[in-house]
């Protein structure tokens, strides 16, 4: 498992403009929140969630860099390095009124979580937010299902113009959700975990850290002052557990300097 393991892209989906979904040829049982290693030889390796977790492995990604760029350019039938699944923080499906808050790429961990919260008899609200329409995630999958499904955008061309949090607070002040699920831009997830902490509403979010083993070894993902490991303790934490701390403030880039948000 720590050790990569060539595994071979059985397909390939564009999303939208900048994201795209790699089809694995590699099953696993793995948790709604868990994510993999994956290595392209002499370029990285970097984290990726699952965003399908049943049958074939799926992973949705973002371009935004050298790493991403390359994984980008490969095709149907090329091999990729492949540890894990990592982290033993992962989203934990409760209650019975469910309020799930993506930004961007940031549904990508969330739909095995959507998927699970459907298999019981709950009611669930999804906010999912981009810059613009085009870049909206995955739109006709949610609306197909039985999902109270809001937009926002930055531009104003889907829904709110403005952003998921916009949505939330408004819903918070009239809805009572038993749990609210995140993942998205960090200073979007603070938002939400505000909203959630005033309001007393339990609260899950999926962090982003700059690793390097991704298993808890080497102390690069932790999180000021509690120490707590992303890759390990995470990526998945709760509202309570991230007050007071770097979240929403500042993260460390490869060689471990500060980087404020
Ligand atoms: C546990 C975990 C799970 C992750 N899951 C996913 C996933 O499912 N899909 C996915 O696309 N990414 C995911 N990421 C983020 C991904 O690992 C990084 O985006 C990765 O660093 C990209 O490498 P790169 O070399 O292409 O870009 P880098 O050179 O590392 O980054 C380029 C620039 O883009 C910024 N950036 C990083 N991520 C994003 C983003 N999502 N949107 C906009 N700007 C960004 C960085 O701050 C940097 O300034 C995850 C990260 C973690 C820690
Ligand atoms: S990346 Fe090494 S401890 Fe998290």
């Amino acid at each position: 498992m720590n050790a990569p393991e060539m595994v071979r892209i059985l397909g390939i989906r564009t999303e939208t403009p900048t994201v795209k979904t790699f089809i694995l040829n590699k099953k696993i049982r793995a948790k709604p929140g868990q994510f993999a290693m994956l290595w392209i030889p002499e370029v990285d390796e970097k984290p990726f969630s699952f965003s399908k977790l049943d049958g074939n492995l799926e992973i949705t990604v973002k371009e935004v860099g050298p790493f991403t760029r390359k994984l980008f350019s490969l095709k149907k039938g090329d091999l990729i390095g492949f540890r894990g699944p990592y982290g033993d923080g992962c989203f934990r499906v409760k209650g019975k009124r469910i309020c799930v808050a993506a930004g961007g790429v940031g549904l990508a961990p969330l739909m095995p979580l959507i998927d699970e919260i459907l298999k019981g008899n709950r009611d669930l609200t999804v906010i999912i937010g981009a810059v613009t329409e085009k870049e909206l995630l995955w739109m006709d999958r949610l609306e197909s299902r039985k999902i109270d499904l809001l937009t926002a955008t930055d531009d104003g061309t889907c829904g709110k113009k403005g952003s998921v949090c916009d949505v939330l607070k408004k819903l918070v002040g009239k809805t009572r959700f038993d749990r609210i699920y995140s993942c998205g831009p960090e200073l979007m997830m603070k938002r939400v975990a505000d909203i959630a902490l005033k309001e007393k509403i339990p609260c899950q979010l999926s962090l982003e850290r700059y690793m390097k083993c991704g298993m808890g070894i080497c102390g690069q993902c932790c999180i000021d002052p509690t120490g707590l490991r992303v890759c390990k303790d995470g990526p998945v934490f709760t509202a309570k557990e991230l007050r007071g701390t770097e979240f929403g403030r500042y993260n460390r880039n490869a060689s471990g300097s500060r980087c404020d948000l």
